[in-house]
This record gives structure tokens, C-alpha cells and sequence, in this order.
């Protein structure tokens, strides 16, 4: 796919989640566009491969084992950050599914803290680490189709990404006479190494169900948060930009 092309240079991006799946996408799209990114994620294994893979824009990068549902992990990687903050881009996401019957607690909590409560521990975390000079600052958050019109087995997912919409509004409305814009993105079926494990027959199923006939990719998602992140979306705030082929029609 031919990516539009924008210049983040002296702009920083913090992505979390980003070692791994969207969160690499992106991690490496504003790395490519010019940007300094600071790549949050829990998982050191993946955050060892990012670095290996992302070896020559070393001078671009800074990396942290951060865990967005601990406090006290996330107050340190803040302490530690090397650069006031342009934009975060809010994707750390999990999922535990289960139809609501067979769901436990534990399946609630892990997932209502993950990607609820992080979302507010990193946005909070980092709102005085923004670069405040700039009039362009960003805060885009991953939701999901799935937050618009539910899904059987994912009663916990669904609700937190239907919260994050919730929140994306009200920050799009705090926070936008201090030179933020907030807004989310809405992945449909994203290619994913997930989806890449599943049978042929089966992605083929899940293509036919969106009208323009195919899966999503990573650049696809990156391609709408380079957009909302650039200088060119000032007028956006507060919107759900659905990525997702149509399926949510
Ligand atoms: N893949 C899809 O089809 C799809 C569709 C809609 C929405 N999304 C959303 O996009 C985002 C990224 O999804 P993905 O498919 O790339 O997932 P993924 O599992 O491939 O990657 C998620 C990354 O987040 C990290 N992470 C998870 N919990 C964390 C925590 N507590 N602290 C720090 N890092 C943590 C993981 O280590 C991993 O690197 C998620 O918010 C997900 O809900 C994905």
C-alpha cells in the first residue's frame, strides 16, 4: 500500500502497546514520517524484537517496559521520559472473550483495567509532560467497531471500547481550549499474526461481510492516526473515525 506521506520531525509520539501487532505499525509509520517515538509495552520479549527490527532510527527512539495498568510502572517511565510529549496514541488493548454466562471476574477486571483504566493512567500520567508551546497536541485513542455495535463473547471488550469513546468526547471537550485535539479510531477486522494463524476460508468469510471485500492492514490504521495526528486535522476533535471497510454499516 502506497502511505500518504507527512513530516513529524520535532514532533513525539508515545504509542503504547507498541512493540507488537497496530502498535508496531504505528510505532514505525511516525518513525518513518520523522517523528521521536517512545514505545510503551509490557512485554519485554516484544519489546526486544522492536528494537532489533527498529535498529537504525536508534537516535529516534526511546524504549520502556511499562505496564499501563500499574501506576507506580507508569510513574517511572513518565520520570524517565527524554522529551516533552506532542502526541500519545492510547492502543495497549487486550481481550479475554467469553459470552457474558461464561465470563469470570477475572476476565471482567483484566480487561476493563487494561485498556479503561490505562487509558486513563496514561493520559493523566502524561498531561503535564506535554510540549506546552504547541498548539498541535494529540490525543488519539483505540476503540473498536465493537464498541459501536457490541459483539457476541466480548460483553467486557465491548464495554471498554465503548468507553473509550465516552472519554474520548469528554477530553475532545476539556481539553481543546488548551490546544489538544482528542479523538479515536475504530478498527474493523485488522490482518493481524493473529488473523494470519486463522484458515483461509474463514478470513475469506470475515471479507465478504465488508462491503468493500477485504480485511484491514496495520497501514491502515496508521494511515488514519498520521492523519489525526498531523497539523492538517487541527479541526478534528472529539470524532470516531470508523476504519473498518464499512462493516459497521
Ligand atoms: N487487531 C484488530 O483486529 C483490532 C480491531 C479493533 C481494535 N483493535 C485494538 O487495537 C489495539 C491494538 O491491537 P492489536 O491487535 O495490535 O493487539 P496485539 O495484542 O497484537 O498488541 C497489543 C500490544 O499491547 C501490549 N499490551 C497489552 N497490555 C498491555 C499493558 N497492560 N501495558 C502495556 N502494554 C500492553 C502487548 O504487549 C502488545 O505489544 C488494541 O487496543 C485493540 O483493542 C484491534
Amino acid at each position: 500500500m502506497q502511505n500518504v506521506t507527512y513530516n513529524f520531525s520535532n514532533k513525539v509520539v508515545v504509542v503504547t502497546g507498541g512493540a507488537a501487532g497496530i502498535g508496531f505499525k504505528l510505532t514505525t509509520s511516525f518513525l518513518e514520517a520523522g517523528a521521536k517515538v517512545v514505545v510503551w509495552d509490557y512485554s519485554q520479549q516484544a519489546l526486544d524484537t522492536a528494537q532489533k527490527e527498529l535498529g537504525k532510527y536508534a537516535s529516534q527512539l526511546h524504549f520502556a517496559q511499562v505496564d499501563v495498568t500499574k501506576r507506580d510502572s507508569l510513574a517511572t517511565a513518565i520520570t524517565a521520559l527524554p522529551w516533552s510529549v506532542d502526541v500519545v496514541i492510547n492502543n495497549a488493548g487486550i481481550t479475554k472473550d467469553k459470552s457474558f454466562v461464561k465470563m469470570t471476574d477475572v476476565d471482567w477486571d483484566a480487561v476493563i483495567n487494561t485498556n479503561l483504566t490505562g487509558l486513563y493512567n496514561v493520559t493523566k500520567g502524561l498531561l503535564e509532560k506535554f510540549n506546552s508551546s504547541s498548539a498541535h497536541k494529540r490525543v488519539i485513542n483505540i476503540s473498536s467497531v465493537v464498541g459501536l455495535y457490541g459483539n457476541f463473547g466480548q460483553a467486557n471488550y465491548a464495554a471498554t471500547k465503548a468507553g473509550v469513546i465516552g472519554f474520548t468526547k469528554t477530553l475532545a471537550k476539556e481539553l481543546g481550549r488548551k490546544g489538544f485535539t482528542v479523538n479515536a479510531v475504530a478498527p474493523g477486522f485488522i490482518k493481524t499474526s493473529m488473523t494470519n494463524a486463522m484458515p483461509k476460508e474463514v478470513l475469506d468469510g470475515m471479507a465478504a461481510k465488508v462491503p468493500v471485500q477485504r480485511l484491514g492492514e496495520v497501514d491502515d490504521i496508521a494511515n488514519a492516526c498520521l492523519y489525526l495526528a498531523s497539523e492538517q486535522a487541527s479541526y478534528i476533535n472529539g470524532t470516531v473515525l470508523s476504519v473498518d471497510g464499512g462493516i459497521v454499516l
